[in-house]
């Protein structure tokens, strides 16, 4: 800050620096006092089911080993945890398992408190496309363009994913899009696990009404989500496999990223390739 600085160059040097920080949108007209919520952060009620309370840090204590194991020694990571986990976190599972209708599940997704991502989004983003679609398109999480409409996959990267299914003869009457969290992570950071979790139950829901004959998962996060691995998309994506989502045994194939796919247009062939192993399949399947 220097003498010189009038208010408004003052305002536009902090307008820079939370753009800086990744603040990139208002989420509310006015600022939320967190601090005077007592002592609760946003989401503080979402437990991973089954873990224990984390015990408090201790205090500037250096373990006289190295934490990580070796890693033969690392178990693998798992991505676990389907309904009956699900309600001891707070989700709803008997209302879920009720809904007669994606209206009816959207109902539950707006009362539902169980996701610390909901408390910094905008708006809740559940699908766009057919309610009852033979492709179930399924990414990452909502930005910053569908935090604000309230729909998956309308920014740039929905735009291109948009021209993608066009290549391969779909468009929103025949697909189902829809993300492995419903509401944005704040500054667009990957959803982690849990909260993916606390969204699964109702996705696996979704599944049962759009009955899809192959889903598609779009990037690292989804697939990981979806097919309970731990590898990268570079590896997961192009290859067949079943997944049981809904209680059904579906095909599924994940393929890069839309997003990955603007900032890396080198890698549009692969993502080529995988459509249309998916036009055939959808084909085949008719
Ligand atoms: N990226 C996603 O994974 N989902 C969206 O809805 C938008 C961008």
């Amino acid at each position: 800050m220097s003498a010189q600085d009038t208010p408004s160059k003052l305002a536009g040097r902090l307008l820079a620096w939370y753009a800086d920080m990744g603040v990139d949108a208002a989420i509310q007209s006015l600022p939320v006092d967190w601090l005077s919520r007592a002592d609760k952060p946003p989401g503080c009620d979402f437990s991973m089911p089954g873990s224990e309370p984390a015990a408090p840090a201790p205090q500037r204590e250096r373990p006289a080993r190295p934490m990580v194991p070796p890693p033969a020694a690392r178990a693998p990571r798992q991505f676990t945890g389907r309904p009956a986990a699900a309600a001891e976190a707070g989700v709803p599972t008997d209302a879920i398992a009720k809904a007669h209708t994606l209206a009816d599940l959207k109902g539950l997704l707006d009362r539902f408190e169980g996701c610390g991502l909901k408390a910094t989004a905008k708006n809740l983003c559940f699908y766009r496309g057919a309610e009852r679609a033979p492709l179930m398109i399924v990414g990452e999480a909502p930005g910053r363009d569908e935090d604000i409409a309230g729909k998956p996959f309308v920014g740039r990267a929905g735009m291109l994913l948009d021209k993608m299914l066009a290549a391969i003869g779909l468009d929103e009457s025949s697909v189902h899009i829809t993300n492995i969290v419903y509401w944005r992570p704040p500054g667009n950071r990957t959803p982690t696990p849990q909260e993916a979790l606390a969204c699964r139950p109702f996705l696996e829901r979704q599944a049962q009404f759009v009955a899809p004959k192959v889903v598609l998962a779009l990037g690292g996060a989804a697939a990981k989500q979806l097919f309970d691995v731990p590898d990268g998309i570079m590896r997961v994506r192009g290859k067949w496999r079943e997944i049981e989502l809904g209680g059904t045994k579906i095909r599924a194939m994940a393929t890069l990223h839309p997003a990955y796919l603007l900032r890396t247009p080198a890698a549009k062939g692969n993502a080529w390739r995988d459509l249309l192993a998916v036009k055939a399949a959808l084909k085949a399947d008719q």
